[in-house]
């Protein structure tokens, strides 16, 4: 258990979640011409994976109804991918109309939470994801893929580690290139959070597995210290820590990148983003939404 050493070169990779997980929970419509700056801003940051938003029903998540406009109106920088959430193949079709050329297909390791969020059982959710990454693999797509409430389910309560296990399995198996591992109502400490990793890289290689962090307990940075140091190198995080799922109750905001790239800098890891632009962006999000950050970097250096 140690750290990426700086001297090797390794690096962390930051999924920038915000245009999607940032804003699916936020009530008041944003402006797809907002969320095309908010993507292009943060392109500019060197971050190199953006996920733009969703082709969900937009009757169950409205914010994102503008998925088809967002998506065709951002400039799409080389080297970076939009990746974004397809929960069937009407979203697949959808997805594709815009030239998506990356997914990711969600579903959960608690079936309560999964009915509320998909209206299907695990195994249901599994059923329509084969056509879709069938289709995938023909088109040339990559696809990613999300196991939520991995440590704790707002229906359920526990959830066993064995059913994170399993389902991350399945989606792995499926062909998802990465499994990312959803604490979607952020109750996970430490010591749970490693345990959990540890069990899933018995069965899924480490290289392919991401951590995604809410931080309503206030424990996402030291989860991911510890998923560092369990060998996990790509890591979820929404700029200025906005975040929050429509049907997990009680789910707040995920960790904020601003805070994660700041402590990555300061254990010598490389991630190739500017803080000082990813700051700003930040900043000037929260100003959109009219609200104060949820950075405590953007915070500190704000009373500074
Ligand atoms: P359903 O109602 O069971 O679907 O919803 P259906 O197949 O019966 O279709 C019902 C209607 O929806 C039909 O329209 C379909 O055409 C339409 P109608 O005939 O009534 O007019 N429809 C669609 N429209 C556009 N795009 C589509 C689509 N699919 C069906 N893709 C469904 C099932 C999965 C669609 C729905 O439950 C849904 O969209 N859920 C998404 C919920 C969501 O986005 N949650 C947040 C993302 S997950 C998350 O945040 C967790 C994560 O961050 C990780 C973590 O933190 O743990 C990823
Ligand atoms: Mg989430």
């Amino acid at each position: 258990m140690t750290l990426p050493d700086p001297a090797s070169g390794q690096a962390v990779r930051i999924v920038e979640v915000g245009p999607r997980d940032g804003l699916q929970n936020e009530k008041t419509i944003v402006p797809a011409a907002a969320k095309i700056e908010l993507i292009d801003r943060l392109s500019a940051t060197g971050l190199q994976t953006i996920e733009a938003t969703s082709f969900v029903s937009p009757k169950w998540v409205p914010q994102l109804a503008d998925a088809a406009e967002v998506f065709t109106g951002i400039r799409r920088k080389p080297g970076v991918h939009y990746p974004v959430l397809v929960p069937n193949e009407q979203g697949y079709e959808r997805a594709r109309a815009v030239g998506a050329d990356e997914i990711a297909v969600f579903t959960a390791a608690s079936e309560a939470f999964n009915q509320k969020n998909i209206n299907a059982s695990i195994d249901e959710s599994i059923e329509r994801f084969r056509p879709v990454l069938e289709r995938a693999k023909a088109d040339g797509v990559r696809v990613r893929g999300y196991v939520s409430t991995v440590l704790g389910c707002p229906y359920q309560g526990d959830v066993p580690v064995t059913d994170v296990v399993r389902v991350a399995k399945r989606l792995h198996d499926l062909g998802c290139y990465e499994i990312s591992l959803g604490d979607t109502i952020g109750v996970g400490t430490p010591g749970k959070a490693r345990a959990m990793l540890r069990a899933v890289a018995a069965e899924v290689p480490m290289s392919a597995l991401a951590v995604h962090f809410h931080d309503t307990y206030g424990q996402a940075l030291s989860n991911i210290l510890a998923c560092l140091e369990e060998g996990v190198a790509v890591v979820d995080s929404s700029v200025s820590g906005t975040g929050g799922c429509p049907y997990a109750k009680g789910a707040s905001g995920n960790v904020a990148s601003e805070d994660v790239v700041y402590m990555l800098h300061g254990l010598g890891i490389a991630t190739g983003i500017d803080l000082d632009k990813l700051v700003d962006t930040g900043r000037w999000l929260a100003a959109l939404l009219g609200r104060s950050s949820g950075s405590k970097v953007t915070q500190a250096l704000a009373a500074a």
